[in-house]
């Protein structure tokens, strides 16, 4: 069974036919239109969202499939306690694909880990969101005709947003790509981005504090919101909360041929004004996510049945049960009376980390 849980999942050839098979479903909408009939897509939305949602909903209807699941987890027997396991077990009997949100990272490992049907992470906290990188990577493709030989500016809160960190880790996969980062002090990207994935992996990176100094040199500008549901210190978001905002007058030193990402939605960092600029292709991006999505709907189904395709989802040494992670939000932690403990040499081969959330051993 194949899942797409991070987007390291995918070899640089699957990625490559996703996003040709995306553009070929541009192209021949029609031919798509029956493909996934008498199949059924769950979506299990454990936290609130607008355009994953409705992406994969979109996307299977265009497919030709049906849809089923929950966007409230309240609504669900998750509020009596239900552990994800169970509730995948269950959803197994229902559908033959499913798409989660949760706001507990490593809860999309752990249903695949418990599926008979792939299992696709539409965002874990924040820990990664590989459908909104594949998402990013189809709209640079289109955009700019490429995916090697790109500047790409990161603005904003690198901390938290992990769709930061999944498409950094996808980049890695493409050629001469150099990474510009422009964070403030508290918002900046992990130390283990930096060194394990980074470093590890071989994409040059340097960090910025202002984005007028680089705006000139970058080919795409990939803006983030501050994500306020993730700070534990509420002072600490009212400080940083509006640290980047780009206008129509910032842009004045920009390439023409850059171009403006966002993984939306918004709040303040991009104002209105920049929305008419054609280097403005946040709303294009968006339809590009159901494109993408179809495309991933369909080759997940379609390796389901080519067991050469199969793929440990945990791979290398791993220590169970010995250590709890050092991150309350998770699912070894929240979920600690039905998930085992897992964590597995760090990449820098300096200590351990968790093999759902990537976070350190607790102390
Ligand atoms: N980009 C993204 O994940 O948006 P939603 O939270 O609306 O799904």
């Amino acid at each position: 069974m194949r899942h797409l849980i991070e987007p390291t999942d995918l070899s640089s050839a699957e990625l490559d036919e996703i996003l040709t098979l995306a553009l070929d479903i541009i192209a021949n909408r029609e031919k798509y239109s029956e493909v996934c009939k008498g199949k059924k897509l769950a979506t299990l939305f454990y936290e609130p969202s607008t355009r994953t949602r409705l992406s994969f909903t979109s996307a299977m209807m265009e497919l030709g499939g049906n849809v089923l699941g929950f966007s409230d987890a309240n609504s669900s027997s998750v509020s009596k306690g239900e552990t994800v396991a169970d509730t995948t077990k269950v959803i197994n009997c229902f559908a033959d694909i499913i798409a989660m949100r949760h706001p507990v990272e490593g809860a999309p490992l752990v249903s695949a880990l418990n599926s008979r049907t792939p299992v696709i992470n539409a965002g874990d906290g924040s820990h990664a969101h590989p459908t909104q990188t594949l998402t990013d990577l189809l709209t640079i493709k289109r955009e700019l005709g490429r995916t090697d030989n790109l500047t790409i500016g990161f603005c904003g809160d690198l901390k938290f947003g992990r769709t930061v960190h999944s498409l950094i880790k996808a980049l890695s996969k493409f050629k001469n790509i150099n990474v510009v980062l422009i964070a403030p002090e508290e918002l900046r990207l992990p130390g283990y981005m930096k060194q394990e994935v980074c470093d590890k992996l071989g994409v040059p990176y340097r960090e910025v504090k202002s984005l007028e100094e680089v705006i000139g040199d970058l080919d795409v500008l990939y803006m983030t919101r501050v994500q306020k549901e993730r700070f534990l210190d509420e002072e600490e978001y009212e400080r940083v909360k509006d640290c980047f905002v780009l206008t129509a007058d910032k842009l004045r030193d920009a390439k023409p041929e850059m171009r403006i990402l966002h993984p939306l939605p918004r709040v303040n960092e991009i104002a209105t004004d920049v929305d008419a600029d054609p280097r403005a292709a946040y709303f294009r991006q968006v339809e590009n996510g159901k494109f993408v999505r179809m495309a991933l709907i369909l080759k997940l189904l379609e390796w389901a049945q080519q067991p050469e395709r199969d793929r440990a989802l945990i791979s290398g040494d791993v220590i169970k049960g010995e250590h709890i992670c050092s991150n309350p939000k998770c699912i070894s932690n929240t979920e600690a009376h039905a998930v085992e403990s897992m964590l597995r040499p760090s990449a820098d081969g300096n200590g351990l980390r968790c093999v759902y959330c990537e976070h350190r051993p607790a102390k």
